[in-house]
Order: C-alpha cells, then structure tokens, then sequence
C-alpha cells in the first residue's frame, strides 16, 4: 500500500536529521523528491500513456522496481487469483525489476510448461540459485540436452529393482527414529493411555533424509549422517532460499558457509566413488551413486565423478524439502481426520494381517495397491503443491495463442525476449470452477472414477494417452492438465515415484505405531521459504496404537 501521508512527513523529518547541514535544503528535496517523482511516473505511465497492445496487461503497482514482490511473496497463490479475476489468464507483474508474465489454468500450464526449448529456458531462471549449491556442469549449469541426458542416468538410479528394496529400508529407519527419537518418548514409555506431541514438519524433515540416505544416495552417506554430513547439508540449504534466487553472491555468512558446503560435500562424494572403486566387492549396491558410476553420454564420453558427485548433491535439494513438506502436511491431515487415519488402517489390517494379528511389512507392488494411502497423498498434493511457482526466462519472444488470451478479436500478445514466465499449478489444482469444494481436503474425491480429480489424472498420468520422450524415456504428455505437482513436459520431475514410495512407507509406517489428532486445526501456508510448509502451531498429539 502507498504510505500514509502522515507517515510520508514523519519520514521526510526524520531523514532531515540525517542530511549534512549544507545544502541541506537541496539535498532534501532530492532525497524527498526523487522516489516521489519515480512514483508519480511510474503510476503514469501505468494509468496514462498508451500501451504496446501486444504485451499483456500489467499488474497495477505503486513502487517502480519493487513492484507486486510484497504482494506476491507473502501470498503468491491469493495474489495470482486476485490477478487473474481482474486481468484474465495472462498478466504480467513487475517483481525487484523483473516482468513476470504470469499465464494460468489448464492451458496456461500448457502454454509454459510445453514450451520449446527455443523461447522458454529453465537453466537461464534457476541457474543463479540452483549452481552455487549443486556444483558446476550439472543441472541448469548445463544446456538442456545436457540435462536431458543426467535425467537419463538418473533414472537407471530409480528402478523397480531398485524400489523393491527399498520399502524395508525405510520402514526400519521410521520405526527406529520412532523408538529412540526424543520426539517419541511417549511412544517409548509403551503406555497406550499417555498421549504424547511431536512437530511434524521436523519429524519428517529428519525422517526424510534418514530414509533418503540410506536408499538413493547410499550407506557412506548414511553412515555420515550424525557427523558432518547433516552440518554441511544444513550449511547448503541455508543457500536455498528466494534472497539467494534474486541475490546469488552478496558478501554474508550464509553464501560463505553455502559455498564452502558445497565444496566439502562435493569432495566427500567423490571420495566415495574412489573408495568404491578401489574396493571392487562394495559394487553391489542398489543406490544411485552405483548407477551413476557406469554412464556415458551418447557421445561416448564417461559420466565424470565431479559431475556425479554435484548430480548427488541436487538430487538431495530436489527431493528434501519437497518430499518432507508433502510428508508433514499429509500426517497433518491425517491427524485432523481420525475417520481417514482409520481408514488407511484398516486398510492395512486387510491387506497385510498375520494369522496372530499383527501386521506384516508391505512389499513395494503391494503398497502401491493401497487406494486409501493413494487419495491421501494425491489429495495433499493437490492442496500444498510444494513448488507453487514454476519459472522459464524467455529467450524468443513468445507469441500467446488467442484461445488462451488475446487483446482483440485479430491480435495477439507477445511476451518479450528477457521477460520471465511463470505457470503455478497450485492455482489450477484449487481452482472453484474445476474442483467441487476446492479447498476442502477430501482424499475420497479419487475413489470417484468419473470426477473431476480421475478426469485430470487420466490428463496428467494416464498410461495409455499420449507419451512424449524428451532424451529421458517416454513420459505422459501432461502438460494440459490442471494438476500438476511434479510439473510437465521436459523439466517434469523424475523422483515421483520415488517421492511416493518413501512417502507412502513413511505414512503407513507411522499410522501403524499411533493414533494422531491435531488440537489446533489446520496451520496456514508459510510462502516465505522455496518449497511451502505449514506454519506454527502445528503440534500434532499422539498415543502408541499397540505394541508391536
Ligand atoms: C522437477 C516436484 C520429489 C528430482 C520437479 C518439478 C516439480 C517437482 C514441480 C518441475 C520443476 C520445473 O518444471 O521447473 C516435486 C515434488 C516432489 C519431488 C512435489 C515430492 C513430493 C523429487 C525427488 C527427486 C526429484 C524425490 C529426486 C530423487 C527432480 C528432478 C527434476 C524435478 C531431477 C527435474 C528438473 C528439470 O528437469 O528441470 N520436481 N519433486 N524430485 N525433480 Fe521433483
């Protein structure tokens, strides 16, 4: 809001005190003077000079430079709904001396997310936060048939084999972080009457890269865990955060530890190749670092360890914070619906009952047969996408197709070269002309084969529709439905399975051990960090169900 003009005079006389005694007069018209006359022209220019009809309409804002970024960064998903019941599907908004042009719905999402290579690059909007922190020639450091490839040789990481092995993994780490963890003395005390509280988004946090370690990235790391593996980890992701996107090299502590992180971390992991390399009979792994460890690009030339060892690093920011949010928000859910916490236990009692009536271990093909578990996560997901913003820089400028937005029946927009996109399928998956009751969080609305949820799955997922291979595998075209959490097209993300794997053995694991309940409702959305977590209070209170 434009401040007060109260406010105004109390500034202007406090800056006077500040200013040398001579000249004072002219200095303090200048300093008064100069953000005064840049306002007056930037609202002029917005609500008086004519406009290039070919630019979509701009988001209106008082403060040139700063523009709507206050707006948007304490609330992107009201401030892009707000936007787009003024300005239609395609407006642009004008962010710390960015123009963002937002487009919205399902073709929206399209419009972006199946962009061409040619106009939209993903490497030239992420790189200034993402290479710092994974390391050089991986990524959004390289060009993008260079990741296409990496995403090719992360995947041989993520096979089915691979998964098979894993579900017991984590149930073992769940059920010993359970048994030892502080958060868990109550669970320890073995008393089914003594209700017990725990943080979720820190339980999960921690049980998330305890699982994550010990599956995908392997047993060195794992090993490292309570050492200085979790410090340097810690160290990196303070250098993962919106100041650091905007900024990515300001003289403070934090980009001073972020970078010397990364260094170490990057040393530590090719220390592991060459210790697996020397040791030939550790070659047995099921771990990522095994799969990587045997790639060539299709030029022949092999995978190089620095180039592995930075792949580690981001595979481990792509799946952290994403993973464990989503985690923390679901067990939040759950807790504030004992009927769903009961039904994904029964469900369990069903499937995976001994004779003595206690439970057995599911088998990874087995877990994914769960239809209660499933709505739960999916349901989440749609609700608290982690990633609310999915950004391109435009290289071409990109010409908007009429049936998404157009200025007159004969024109199009055009969004220039150097301008930024942005899709945010959180703004469709809650959409109220798409979703019955959109902000409730109902799982039971995927058990309905013919709703609207199974309707954009089926566009999102579907196994027979179509399949494009962008240099990674086949993937579902996707980019047309209104939900998206692991985005579409060739940036679409390729730890999905893997996310609900760990996710679903790290639910079903937990809601077996205890009955949650959640005393203080459901905590709002912190947009203030990269991936969107809940805010406090979110204590969640439990008991121990039994004893096994
Ligand atoms: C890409 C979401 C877990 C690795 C993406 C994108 C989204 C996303 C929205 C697309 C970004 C864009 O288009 O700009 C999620 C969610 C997760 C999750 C919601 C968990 C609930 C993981 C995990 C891994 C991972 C566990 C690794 C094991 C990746 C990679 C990309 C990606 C490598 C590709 C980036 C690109 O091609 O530009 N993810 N992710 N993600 N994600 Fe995930």
């Amino acid at each position: 809001p434009f401040p007060s003009s109260d406010a105004w005079s109390g500034f202007v006389a406090e800056a006077q005190k500040f200013l040398p005694q001579s000249n004072s007069r002219l200095a303090l018209l200048a300093f008064v003077n100069i953000p005064v006359f840049a306002i007056v022209i930037n609202v002029l220019r917005q609500l008086i000079l004519p406009r290039d009809r070919s630019l979509p309409p701009e988001v209106f804002h008082w403060i040139p430079i700063i523009g709507s970024a206050p707006s948007y960064g304490n609330d992107p998903i009201a401030f892009l709904a707000d936007a787009q019941k003024k300005y239609g599907n395609v407006f642009t908004f004008v962010m710390l001396g960015r123009k963002m042009t937002v487009a919205l719905g399902s073709a929206g999402n399209n419009f972006i997310l199946g962009g061409k290579v040619a106009n939209l690059s993903a490497e030239e909007a992420y790189t200034p936060l993402t290479t710092p922190v994974f390391g050089k020639d991986v990524v959004y450091d390289v060009p993008n048939e260079v990741l296409m490839e990496q995403k090719k040789f992360i995947k041989v990481g993520l096979s089915t084999e691979n998964f098979r092995s894993y579900v017991g993994m984590i149930e073992d780490e769940v059920s010993e972080y359970m048994a030892h963890d502080p958060s868990f003395r109550t669970f320890q005390m073995n008393d089914i009457n003594e209700w017990g509280e725990f943080d979720p988004l820190k339980v999960l946090a921690e049980m998330t890269i305890l699982t994550a370690t010990r599956t995908l990235q392997g047993k060195e790391v794992r090993s490292n865990m309570d050492k200085t593996f979790s410090k340097l980890f810690s160290d990196l992701d303070g250098g993962f955060t919106p100041l650091h996107m905007i900024f990515p090299n300001l003289p403070l502590e934090s980009y001073r530890k972020r970078d010397a992180a990364q260094k170490k971390l990057s040393e530590f992991y090719i220390s592991i190749i060459n210790g697996r390399r020397d040791n030939t009979s550790t070659n047995d792994e099921t771990d990522m670092i095994a799969a990587l460890m045997n790639q060539h690009y299709r030029s022949g030339r092999a995978l190089p360890d620095h180039e592995i060892a930075h792949i580690m690093i981001a595979l481990l920011m792509a799946g952290q914070h994403t993973s464990s949010t989503t985690g923390a928000w679901t067990i939040l859910h759950i807790a504030s619906r004992p009927d769903i916490a009961d039904a994904l236990y029964q469900e369990q009692v069903e499937k995976f009952s001994n004779p003595d009536g206690t439970l057995r271990s599911p088998t990874y093909d087995e877990l994914k047969t769960l239809t209660v578990l499933d709505a739960v996560i999916r349901e989440t997901l749609r609700l608290h996408p982690p990633i609310h913003s999915i950004m391109r820089k435009v290289r071409a400028d990109f010409p908007v197709p009429p049936t998404l937005a157009a200025p007159s029946k004969d024109g199009v927009y055009v969004v220039p070269k150097g301008h930024f996109v942005l899709a945010s399928p959180a703004v469709s998956q809650r959409d109220p002309t798409l979703w019955h009751e959109c902000d409730a969080w109902e799982p039971a609305r995927w058990n309905d084969a013919d709703g609207e949820a199974q309707k954009a799955f089926k566009q999102y997922a579907d196994e027979n529709g179509e399949k494009v291979d962008f240099g990674f595998g086949a993937v579902s075209k996707g980019t047309e439905s209104p939900y998206q959490p692991f985005g579409a097209g060739r940036h679409r993300c390729i730890g999905e399975q893997f996310a609900y794997l760990q996710l679903g053995t790290l639910i079903t694991t937990m809601v077996r051990k205890i009955e949650m309940r959640l005393p203080a409702g459901m905590p709002g959305p912190n947009y203030h960090t990269m991936i969107t977590m809940p805010k406090t209070p979110r204590t969640i209170t439990y008991r121990r169900r039994n004893f096994d």
